[in-house]
């Protein structure tokens, strides 16, 4: 065996998906050096397609096998880069869990990440579909992406610019299978005005009794809201929001508020276009909690599919289109889903 990489043949994926859905891989191959991707993809198990690049497997529905080989980074490298006493640069291996890089931020003193505690997935994937939560995303303190470039042949950094970051967007979303993230790196600020206005954040602080938070103390909220809200998916199988909330025109979203009083509406990424919640259509459809077999909607939050046990990733799909079906009927808005769906087409 080579100490840099592993091949599996028919490799097990069940437990590389928060799902836990049943799939197989023709390969699977485990990288714990990432500079010996170049070697790694030309080995004749590739057939010189584009991997399938698997992180915490908390962003993606086997639908079906992979019919491609499949690529873990399993690499736990955190370096500080510079420092300079306000804002320090801090180079992630892609392998390394996101949410103990939370905690090692916070123990360094290093802010911006509290708001993004406890998200399922590793380091390499934050920057695919710029994950968020609670008013922050992980765009905004992402310095560098260093990633293994299939069109290139080689390694390539590419500037936080250079990333296009949107919301659950980005470039590596938009050219899917060129690069290999291998590493991201982070500009974190000693000091930085708190992100505290998204609702829920100021009630648990004040459960807390917190009247001045720090960094840490938001950390601990949105732990304390995330535990209750979402399901943990060692417990039970999901993969997070299903759906993405919708961007509409600013009109569009005004017209639904005066016909569906209650409807939450945020900020867009523009002037022009308005985010509406999701999670309150699909309650409104009557699918919170609900179960069908092992199917479900997780009874927390209606954002959330989950898996009560043997569902299959297929099953699962089934009823992401119902329900998706049912919101457009009602509101005449697309949902999307935010998980990569493998072995089939949404
Ligand atoms: N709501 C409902 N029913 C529910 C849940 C929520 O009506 O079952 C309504 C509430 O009125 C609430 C509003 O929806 O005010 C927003 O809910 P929440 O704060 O939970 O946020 P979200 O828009 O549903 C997004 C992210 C989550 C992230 C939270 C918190 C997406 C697709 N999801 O959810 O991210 O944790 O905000 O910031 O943007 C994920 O991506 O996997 C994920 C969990």
């Amino acid at each position: 065996m080579n100490p840099r990489w592993r091949l599996t043949a028919d490799a097990d994926l069940r437990s590389r998906n928060t799902f836990g859905v049943a799939a197989h891989a023709p390969w699977l191959v485990e990288v714990g050096d990432s500079s010996a991707l170049g070697e790694v993809l030309a080995l004749p198990e590739f057939r010189g397609t584009a991997p399938l690049v698997l992180g915490g497997g908390s962003n993606l529905l086997f639908a079906g096998d992979p019919e491609v080989a499949v690529l873990a980074l399993d690499t736990h490298r955190i370096e500080i880069l510079e420092d300079d006493g306000s804002i320090a640069i801090v180079r992630v291996d892609a392998g390394v869990q996101w949410h103990a890089l939370v905690l090692w931020t916070l123990q360094q003193g290093l802010m911006g990440l509290e708001n993004l505690a406890l998200i399922p997935g590793t380091t390499g994937a934050a920057p695919i579909q710029n994950i968020g939560a609670y008013g922050t995303e992980v765009g905004e303190f992402v310095h560098a992406v260093e990633t293994w470039d299939r069109s290139a042949g080689a390694v390539t950094r590419l500037d936080r610019a250079s990333c296009a970051f949107a919301y659950r967007d980005s470039l590596f979303k938009r050219v899917p299978d060129r690069y290999i993230v291998t590493a991201v790196e982070f500009a974190l600020p000693r000091q930085r005005a708190l992100k505290l206005d998204y609702a829920g954040i100021p009630e648990e602080l004040q459960a807390m009794e917190v009247d001045s938070p720090t960094f840490r103390d938001v950390a601990e909220a949105v732990i304390r809201i995330r535990s209750r809200k979402l399901p943990d998916p060692a417990v039970i199988g999901n993969a997070g929001s299903f759906f993405k909330n919708p961007i509409v025109p600013v009109a569009l979203a005004e017209e639904l508020q005066r016909q569906h009083a209650g409807l939450p509406v945020f900020r867009g990424d523009a002037a022009d276009n308005r985010k509406i919640s999701a999670a309150w259509m699909i309650e409104n459809c009557g699918w919170k909690g609900y179960r069908d077999g092992d199917v479900g909607v997780a009874a927390s939050h209606a954002l959330v599919l989950v898996n009560h046990g043997s569902a299959t990733g297929r099953q699962l799909l089934s009823l992401a289109r119902r329900i998706a079906e049912s919101v457009h009927a009602r509101f005449g808005v697309a949902i999307e889903p935010e998980p990569k769906i493998i072995g089939a087409i949404w």
